[in-house]
């Protein structure tokens, strides 16, 4: 089966993954069935779906009614009814085994021969679910994050018996529904995602259960000082103590004494008023930035890096799955192979050497793959390569941006969708670093755009804000500056949000282009800050005080017609027109004359800051110096010759 054949799909389960798989599935235009075994639990999805449908469409997120996605949905109790004629079939049943080897079975039976059957189990073997049909060739995992409707990621799962075509059908499919596949290339325990998060909630674990470490410290260190978007006791009491219990006896891992006290006292999380935690008489998490000072991130972080270290290994996955599937998938600020590059994967190593020593436990053997990394002098970033390959001879390879030159059009792509492309530090310095870097003759004009749908850039990442100094943030950053002053023209292409340092990036740019939806503004002010990458001063001089005031005081944001009306924007344009648009404007900065266009931004950008008298002294010089250039002479020859000019830059 090839995707381009998949019209029909059926979702098994109207339970929390089935309705929403079922609903980003009609979202992205396949005929859906969602079949469950009760009619009550379908109406209870179907009515999520509506529910949830409604929301979207509400906040402007749907690009069609949510009655023409309901169409395509049709419900049924009938298993024959739902699969008979279905391409697809995507699992989503109570996370039993013997349950879903059943399903399997009749699916065997009642779907079409080439039809590709998927499981979304999170925790289950995908080998031994295949085997209770006679087609484990066709099986594949395809494990959604919930709820699908939010979560980006889906795990594709092989089974022992998996076909590549098999697994890339399913693959292409994840893309097509528009969420971001990783490969797990092999059926262990976990998959990519739970088996790295184990350690992240597992060492913090023994290390209170040992009396090295409160919870309270870890929870704090691990957010405030790491950035993760939650502590592991936190997170713990959220997903269920008895959850990870289950998982850990499976595995046959042993279970950390504090984890045990509490499951005795069927104190389970959120869920029963108490756990790590007390909801009930207490307010839940209470720790304080200040109380993660003293504890030992690398001891968790290591073992996490290991536990990459071994899927990578053992062909399982790739570095940048797991980084990808840990981003998407739990929401982490970086994936564990790049900070573990970063740290240093010998500094990784000695930690989990020292531990093995010290307690003889097996959760800190190192693995192999991460031993031949350090033994081949691969330590990761600073060596130029770890897990991953450094360039250290000015190309890079970056983590949070794409880019791509193409006929002399360099294109800058955001790429932290999951956060809006909130602009981090790191972000920033690529940024900084790939306009800082790239050969400046082979581009003629530089088009910075956000992946995904909603989001030019949400601003600043605000995550990044809770662990820093202010002394961190009192130097302008270089990336705004660097941007400005490129010798080649700027373009932003706002395709939805472009907030607080989002906008400052675009007024940064020389122009500014956006699609009607679009929405600006400073909202600075409601974190109790103000711009800091130049927007205070940009804004002042682009739109004079009475409107740069009012953007900065009130942090409303402006839609793309007002910011169009104001100047702050060169036009608004419908949807459907903004790529033509944006396209003229490339043609035009792209066969312009390089090097009058490299004048005519510097007089422009430094005219604007001295009195006229200077600034007409800069013009003057400027077009003095353009005179004598070939392209002035092939400019005013196409102009007799009735033809368009081809200027070289000389
Ligand atoms: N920094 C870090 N993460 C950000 C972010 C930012 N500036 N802006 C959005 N995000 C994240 C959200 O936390 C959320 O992540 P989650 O799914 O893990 O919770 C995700 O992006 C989607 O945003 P969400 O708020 O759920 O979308 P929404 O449609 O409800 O609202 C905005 C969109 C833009 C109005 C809202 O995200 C917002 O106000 N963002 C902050 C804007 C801001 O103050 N910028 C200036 C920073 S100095």
């Amino acid at each position: 089966m090839d995707v381009n054949d998949i019209e029909n799909v059926a979702v098994l389960g109207a339970g929390n993954m089935g309705h929403g798989i079922t609903e980003v599935v009609a979202m992205a235009g396949y005929s859906v069935t969602m079949r469950d075994v009760e009619k009550e639990f379908i109406e209870d999805g179907y009515e999520s779906i509506e529910w949830s449908l409604q929301k979207l469409a509400e906040k402007d997120r749907l690009g069609e009614s949510p009655e023409t996605v309901l169409d395509r949905i049709e419900t049924t109790v009938d298993l024959a009814d739902a699969v008979s004629d279905a391409d697809l079939v995507i699992e989503a049943a109570p996370e039993q085994l013997d349950l879903k080897r059943d399903i399997f079975g009749d699916l065997d039976e009642l779907t079409p021969e080439d039809a590709v059957l998927a499981s979304n189990t999170s925790s289950l073997s995908i080998t031994r679910i295949a085997e209770a049909t006679e087609r484990p060739d066709q099986v594949v995992g395809m494990h959604f994050f919930n709820p699908p409707v939010k979560m980006d990621l889906v795990e594709v799962i092989y089974g022992e018996e998996t076909t590549d075509a098999t697994a890339e059908t399913a693959y292409e499919f994840v893309e097509a529904i528009d969420k971001t596949p990783i490969y797990v290339r092999k059926d262990v325990n976990g998959f990519v995602v739970n088996s790295v998060l184990g350690p992240f909630m597992d060492e913090p674990a023994w290390m209170v259960s040992n009396g090295n470490a409160t919870i309270q410290q870890a929870d704090a260190a691990m957010v405030h000082r790491r950035g993760y978007p939650m502590g592991p006791f936190e997170l713990a009491d959220l997903t269920g103590l008895d959850v990870g219990y289950h998982v850990r006896n499976e595995a046959g891992r042993p279970i950390p004494p504090i984890l045990q006290e509490k499951v005795d006292a069927e104190d389970l999380g959120r869920k029963t008023g108490r756990g790590y935690y007390d909801y009930e008489e207490g307010d839940g998490p209470d720790y304080d930035p200040e109380d993660g000072e003293d504890f030992d991130t690398l001891q968790v972080e290591a073992r996490m890096a290991n536990e990459a270290a071994k899927l990578i290994g053992d062909d399982v996955a790739t570095a940048d799955a797991v980084d990808t599937g840990m981003r998407l998938g739990a929401g982490f600020p970086e994936g564990p192979c790049r900070r573990a590059d970063k740290i240093g994967l010998d500094a990784v190593l000695e930690k989990l050497e020292s531990l093995h020593e010290e307690t003889g436990a097996d959760r800190f053997d190192p693995a192999d793959y991460l031993v031949t990394l350090v033994e081949s002098g691969a330590t990761g970033r600073d060596a130029g390569e770890g897990f991953y390959e450094y360039d250290t001879g000015g190309t890079r390879d970056y983590q949070f941006l794409n880019h791509d030159l193409d006929d002399g059009v360099l294109t800058v792509e955001l790429d932290r969708p999951e956060q809006l492309n909130a602009l981090s530090e790191d972000l920033l310095g690529e940024i900084d670093h790939l306009l800082s870097n790239v050969d400046v003759d082979d581009v003629r004009c530089v088009v910075f755009e956000g992946a995904g749908d909603r989001a030019f850039s949400a601003g600043a990442d605000i995550g990044g804000f809770a662990d820093a100094t202010p002394t961190d943030f009192m130097d302008v950053t270089p990336a705004f500056e660097t941007v400005h002053e490129f010798d080649r023209p700027t373009l932003a292409k706002v395709d939805g949000f472009c907030l607080g340092a989002g906008l400052e990036l675009a007024l940064a740019c020389d122009l500014r282009l956006a699609t009607e939806g679009s929405e600006f503004g400073s909202p600075e002010i409601g974190l109790g800050l103000i711009p800091g990458g130049g927007g205070t001063q940009r804004l002042l001089r682009m739109l004079g005080e009475t409107r740069a005031k009012e953007l900065v005081f009130r942090g409303n944001r402006i839609d793309a017609e007002r910011a169009e009306e104001w100047g702050l924007i060169n036009r608004c344009v419908p949807e459907d027109e903004f790529d033509d648009v944006v396209a003229e404007f490339v043609d035009d900065l792209v066969s312009g004359p390089p090097i009058a266009l490299k004048v005519a931004k510097t007089v422009m950008n430094e005219g604007g800051e001295v009195g006229l008298d200077a600034g007409l002294a800069m013009e003057s010089q400027g077009f003095g110096l353009l005179m004598g250039t070939e392209d002035v002479r092939e400019g005013t020859a196409a102009f007799r010759e009735d033809r368009d000019p081809e200027f070289e830059g000389n």
